[in-house]
């Protein structure tokens, strides 16, 4: 979707659609003979009692002059003291559903109307909101399916996309930046998206790596691609255990970004790209097995995030890294009980081979050490347990260090993609305790995803780390209007307020 953002005053804009956002506690026919343009529908609407501007209310009308918007679309925000991103977010994306509905090819929007309380974070919102409702992921349609020319959004087929968006209305330059943030946010979240939705026989590791040279390309970053041979000489004996059981090759996949200058120590994002996970051996049963083409989320979310910072050339060093793997089970895969070594040296106990996420996620922890990095964050859908504890609302967030957890919970409630901290306590850590290795894959039932973080922890030493386990948020059925069923591209936007914030942007 093409965003751009004008000055031209909403009554002014040729559109089929205006999107109005209205707030409560505001006279609801600002700007002066808005309303009027539209035979006063809002006015009536809220005579009639109709319309409150809460959260939710709507109306929609058509002109009666000869120029300017045809249609209008009144949306309820609330009050304007009180008024949240995710609140404004949500109604862009309103927006969007209705021009979809329409199949109107643009649509105009407009936040004047709420007045001078609006800030930076809004507009990037409205620019998130907007872009984010606007994608989907249709290649694999030909059209000949059943169902095909339903006209439902999500229904089968090919339906046109809304192409094209203005933001209206803005005071010359101030809305620019925040315009130019959500935009790449929203993209980039996009991008994660359509790498999450892309099915396991296209979606490969080598696949994965293809897309990372092409974002690198195109964003100016640096990109290093390891193989086979590169993986071994390496020394990465846990993700080449994951592997071994594929007929596709493994891939590991670096991503640069330089912002400040090269003393200073970079920030460093880790995504688990496991591009199918059937569990190895240990084999996971058939019902909802296709979903886990989404276990590559994390690398997908670190993947787009990448993009954004390199676009916008963020001013502070990032530095990638996606391990990508198949998790099957031919004749060579590994086996329960197999010991194997890790990159660090320590040696693993492979109780359960479906317990992978944290075997290749070993080796790039222990590969990004070598950067000396300020702080690292990984992310993974890594426990089924997450998702009892949590959910599909919060990811788990667990780590060494409070300061930087702090920043996580900020960061993710800014961007709606909210985390919330369990429990690292060294006691969980004995359930991890092999006979025969240093440290086994798996702690047991109890606490799943504490002590799946406890095993990542043993890879990172003394640096600032957090995690994320993203297996009940980053993909599934969604309510939000920004949203479709399916990938979520979370925790994109999450990373990249985090960098953002400490680029001091
Ligand atoms: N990719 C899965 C975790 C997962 C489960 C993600 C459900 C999304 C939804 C991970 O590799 C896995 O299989 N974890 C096991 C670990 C267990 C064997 C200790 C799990 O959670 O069952
Ligand atoms: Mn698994
Ligand atoms: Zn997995």
């Amino acid at each position: 979707m093409d965003l751009t953002l004008s000055s031209t005053a909403p009554e002014a804009v040729e559109t089929p659609l205006m999107a109005v956002l209205v707030a409560s506690d505001r006279p609801f026919e600002q700007p002066a003979g808005f309303d009027e343009h539209f035979g006063g529908v809002l006015g009536a609407a809220a005579a009639l009692g109709d319309f409150h501007g809460r959260r939710g209310d709507r109306v929609a009308g058509r002109r009666r002059g000869m120029d300017g918007p045809l249609r209008v679309l009144y949306l309820g925000v609330g009050e304007s003291t009180s008024l949240t991103p995710e609140t404004v977010r949500c109604a862009a994306g309103e927006a969007v559903r209705f021009a979809e509905r329409l199949r109107l090819p643009s649509l105009a929007l407009s936040l004047v109307h709420l007045g001078p309380r609006i800030e930076a974070r809004h507009v990037q919102a409205a620019a998130e909101g907007t872009v984010l409702a606007a994608w989907r992921f249709d290649d694999l349609k030909s059209g000949a399916g059943p169902g095909a020319g339903a006209d439902s959004a999500d229904g089968d087929g090919r339906s046109p996309l809304v192409r094209s968006a203005e933001i209206t209305g803005a005071p010359p330059h101030a809305w620019d930046e925040a315009v130019r943030l959500g935009r790449a946010f929203a993209n980039a979240e996009n991008l994660a998206r359509t790498l999450q939705a892309t099915p396991g026989n296209l979606a490969t590791p080598s696949r994965l790596a293809d897309e990372a040279v092409r974002i690198a390309e195109e964003s100016g970053l640096k990109c290093d691609v390891l193989g086979p041979a590169e993986i071994e000489r390496q020394g990465m004996g846990a993700l080449l255990s994951v592997a071994r059981g594929s007929d596709e090759e493994p891939r590991f996949i670096v991503l640069e970004h330089r912002g400040a200058d090269s003393g200073a120590a970079p920030l460093v994002l880790v995504g688990k790209g496991l591009t199918f996970d059937a569990g190895g051996i240990s084999i996971k049963p058939a019902r909802g097995m296709e979903k886990m083409k989404y276990d590559m989320s994390g690398g997908a979310a670190v993947l787009g995030a990448m993009r954004a910072i390199g676009e916008l050339d963020l001013p502070v060093n990032v530095k990638a890294v996606v391990p990508s793997s198949e998790n099957l089970l031919n004749g060579s895969a590994t086996k329960p009980g197999d010991v194997v070594r890790s990159r660090q040296g320590k040696t693993i106990e492979v109780i359960n081979t479906d317990a992978e996420g944290r075997l290749i996620l070993a080796d790039a922890l222990d590969y990004a050490l070598g950067w000396e990095p300020a702080a690292i964050v990984d992310c993974a859908t890594l426990t089924g347990a997450c998702v009892v504890a949590l959910g599909h609302h919060r990811a788990a967030l667990l780590g060494n260090d409070e300061e930087l957890l702090g920043e996580l919970r900020d960061a993710g409630d800014l961007a709606a993609e909210p985390c919330w901290p369990l429990p690292l306590d060294e006691e969980y850590r004995k359930q991890l305790r092999s006979e025969v290795a240093d440290l086994k894959n798996v702690g047991g039932r109890p606490a799943g995803t504490i002590t799946a973080a406890c095993f990542l922890s043993e890879f990172v030493g003394q640096t600032p780390w957090a995690h994320l386990d993203i297996a009940g948020t980053a993909y599934g059925k969604t309510k939000k209007p920004y949203l479709r069923n399916g990938p979520a591209g979370r925790p994109c936007r999450l990373l990249l307020e985090w960098v953002r914030a400490r680029a001091g942007v």
